[in-house]
């Protein structure tokens, strides 16, 4: 008798337990969407014929007294999941200067050097940041290219990318064949200084790439 009191009084504290428990997840607000359920894998996009290898280890892209709107990108590259940081990777970034031009279009002195072009890796956070001016606008045969940063990543054990990032509200947006909207970074205004936000989840391989 004694066990089968025992018995019922477990049963009746686990039947509370569950109830409690089901109240509370009714009273709960619906479930926001996690990291990774929104988890993609960051688009590619084309090189175009600006890249040159070799650029400075720098996070500071400008040289002093280069003209244009200051530019803030800051973010993280993780694995696949969009969850685990990925470290040391190499962030090769190159732009256009204010004027829409690179430093390889033909436009200026074949000394200039390497302008607005550097390589960041990111901390042991996986975090990076960039730090350099609103891009001009150039032609591509009769149509402006919206303002954009390119940027090659390097991982180990991860594919390498090749992209583009882009601002929104750019009027040469709508129509451009290469952009992509996944690659539009979150960009917010203060103090005539522009702060960009873009996260990068890269596609883990088997090996070192
Ligand atoms: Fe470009």
């Amino acid at each position: 008798m004694v066990l089968i009191a025992r018995r019922k009084l477990l049963f009746g504290a686990a039947a509370l337990v569950a109830c409690r428990h089901a109240e509370a997840e009714a009273d709960a607000e619906p479930a926001k969407p996690t990291a990774a359920s929104q988890c993609a894998l960051t688009h590619d996009n084309i090189e175009g014929p600006y890249y040159r290898a070799g650029a400075p280890d720098r996070w500071d892209l400008t040289t002093p007294g280069m003209k244009g709107t200051p530019l803030e990108i800051t973010g993280r590259v993780t694995s696949a999941d969009c969850v685990t940081p990925l470290r040391d990777v190499e962030l090769d970034v190159w732009q256009a200067n204010d004027d829409g031009h690179y430093d390889n279009d033909g436009t200026m002195p074949k000394d200039v050097g390497l302008l607005l072009r550097g390589r960041i890796r990111t901390d042991g956070d996986g975090r990076y940041r960039v730090k350099s001016i609103l891009p001009g606008h150039y032609l591509n045969g009769p149509k402006y290219r919206p303002a954009h940063v390119h940027v090659k990543l390097r991982a180990t054990s991860h594919a390498p990318l090749t992209t583009q990032l882009y601002f929104p509200d750019d009027p040469y947006n709508d129509g451009d064949p290469f952009i992509h909207r996944s690659l539009v970074m979150d960009v917010k205004k203060a103090d005539g200084k522009m702060v960009a936000r873009f996260d990068f989840a890269l596609r883990q391989v088997t090996g070192r790439t």
